[in-house]
C-alpha cells in the first residue's frame, strides 16, 4: 500500500516535503502555502507538480490520504479538525493547541474520524533522546531521579504572530523527553513568570513574561521535571534540550548548542571518602538510522537531532500498518496541557494547577 500526502506550510514544511517524496510507502506529494511565491519556489525546486493555493482547495480535491500541517500555531486546532473531518489522516507541527478546550476537541475529532492524528514532536525522535532511552533501558542511569529541560530562544524579528507568545505554550520540546522516558504524565505544576513583557513585546495573548520557570510534578512517582522556557528579554544564546538524571548516572545537554553531551556515572564509595566519585565522558550520540528505510537514511543528519525522517516514517507507517502513531491525540494532549497549565500558574503568581489526565503515557 502507498499513500498520497499533502504538506501544508512551506517554511518548516519545505524540510519535510522531500522526506515524504523519498519514503517508499508514499506515492504522490502535494504542497500548499498561502503565499503563492513560496509555493512555486519550493515546488519547482522539489519537482512537485501537485500544488494548491489553500487547505480548503486541497481537501476538496479527490484522493490524498494524509495531510501534514506546518502552518502557524494559531491555525493548528482548526485545521487539524478540518483535515480529520475530510476523512484524511493528519500530522501537525507542535504545539497541538494552546487551550485545554482545543486539546479536548482534537481528541474528539480523532476519535470521531477514526483517522490517525500525530503531533510531530521532534524532541522524542532526536539522536539525544535515542541515547537517553538506551542508557535508561540498559540500566546505566539506574532509577530515574530528576529531569531538567530548557528552551531558550530569542523570538525578536520572528513573524508578528509570535509576539508575546507565552513561552510555556511551547513546552513540549523541553518536557516530552521526561514524560516519554518516565512513561508518565504531569499531575500538577507550579510556575513563576520572570521578566514581565515590555509593552513592545506584548502580543495577542496580552500581558505575560519573557521567561517562565516551572516545576512539573510527575504522576505516580516521586519525580520532578524542572523546565525553563524563554522567548523574550533574555541575553542568552539558543538552547533547546533536556537532561535526565538517575541514581546511578546522568545524561546532560551541552551548555552551548552543538557541543557534546555529558554522560556521568556514579562510582562506588571508596573507604574513608566523602561523596561517591563520578566519572564524566563527552558523548555525541549516533542516532538510530537503522530504524529508517534505506531511502530516508540520508536525512538522518538533519536538524532537530535528525528527527525529521523518523517522524515522517512513524506517521506514514502508522497509516500503512493501520495502527495508532506513537504521539496520537491523547499522548499529544498529555505532553501539551502541562505547558498551558504552567502559563495559567505563572499568571496566578505560582499557584499549583492540576493537569488533566488524558489517559495516555
Ligand atoms: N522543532 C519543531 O518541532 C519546530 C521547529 C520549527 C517550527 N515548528 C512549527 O512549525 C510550524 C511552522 O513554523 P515556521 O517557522 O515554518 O512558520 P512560518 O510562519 O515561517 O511559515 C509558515 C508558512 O505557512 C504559510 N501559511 C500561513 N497560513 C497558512 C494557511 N492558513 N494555509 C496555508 N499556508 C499558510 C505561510 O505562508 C508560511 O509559508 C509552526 O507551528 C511551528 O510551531 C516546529
Amino acid at each position: 500500500m502507498s499513500i498520497d500526502v499533502i504538506v501544508v506550510g512551506l517554511g518548516f514544511g519545505a524540510d519535510f516535503a522531500p522526506i515524504y517524496q523519498a519514503h517508499p510507502d508514499v506515492g504522490r506529494v502535494a504542497v500548499v502555502d498561502a503565499d503563492p511565491v513560496r509555493t512555486t519556489a519550493v515546488a519547482d525546486r522539489l519537482g512537485i507538480t501537485d500544488r494548491f493555493p489553500s487547505l480548503d482547495e486541497a481537501l476538496a480535491a479527490p484522493g490524498w490520504d494524509a495531510v501534514h500541517l506546518l502552518t502557524p500555531v494559531r491555525f493548528h486546532a482548526e485545521q487539524v479538525q478540518q483535515v480529520l473531518k475530510s476523512g484524511r489522516h493528519c500530522a501537525s507541527a507542535v504545539p497541538m493547541a494552546t487551550t485545554l478546550e482545543d486539546l479536548d476537541a482534537l481528541i474528539a475529532a480523532q476519535d470521531d474520524a477514526q483517522r490517525n492524528y500525530m503531533m510531530m514532536e521532534t524532541a522524542v525522535y532526536s539522536r539525544e533522546f535515542f541515547h537517553a532511552r538506551s542508557l535508561l533501558d540498559s540500566g546505566k542511569l539506574g532509577r530515574l531521579a530528576y529531569f531538567k529541560g530548557d528552551h531558550l530562544q530569542n523570538l525578536d524579528g520572528f513573524p508578528d504572530y509570535w509576539l508575546g507568545y507565552p513561552p510555556m505554550h511551547y513546552v513540549t520540546h523541553a518536557l516530552s523527553p521526561a514524560l516519554a522516558l518516565a512513561n508518565t504524565r504531569v499531575e500538577s505544576v507550579r510556575c513563576l513568570g520572570s521578566s514581565k513583557l515590555t509593552p513592545d513585546h506584548i502580543g495577542v495573548a496580552g500581558a505575560g513574561f519573557g521567561t517562565e520557570a516551572a516545576l512539573f510534578k510527575l504522576a505516580g512517582d516521586d519525580l520532578v521535571a524542572n523546565v525553563t522556557m524563554s522567548f523574550f528579554q533574555l541575553g542568552r544564546s539558543y538552547l533547546e534540550g533536556f537532561s535526565v538524571y538517575g541514581d546511578e548516572g546522568a545524561l546532560e545537554w551541552p551548555q552551548l548548542e552543538g557541543g557534546p553531551m555529558k554522560e556521568f556515572k556514579l562510582e562506588q564509595l571508596p573507604d574513608g571518602r566523602r561523596g561517591r566519585p563520578v566519572t564524566e565522558a563527552d558523548v555525541r550520540p549516533p542516532g538510530a538510522p537503522e530504524l529508517l528505510p534505506e531511502a530516508l537514511k540520508r536525512f538522518a543528519d538533519g536538524g532537530h537531532g535528525g528527527s525529521h525522517p523518523h517522524l515522517v516514517h512513524e506517521f506514514v507507517s502508522s497509516i500503512v500498518e493501520n495502527r495508532k502513531p506513537r504521539v496520537d491525540a491523547r499522548t499529544a494532549a498529555t505532553w501539551t496541557a502541562p505547558g498551558i497549565c504552567a502559563h495559567q500558574s505563572a499568571l496566578q503568581g505560582g499557584a499549583e494547577i492540576q493537569v488533566p489526565d488524558y489517559g495516555a503515557r
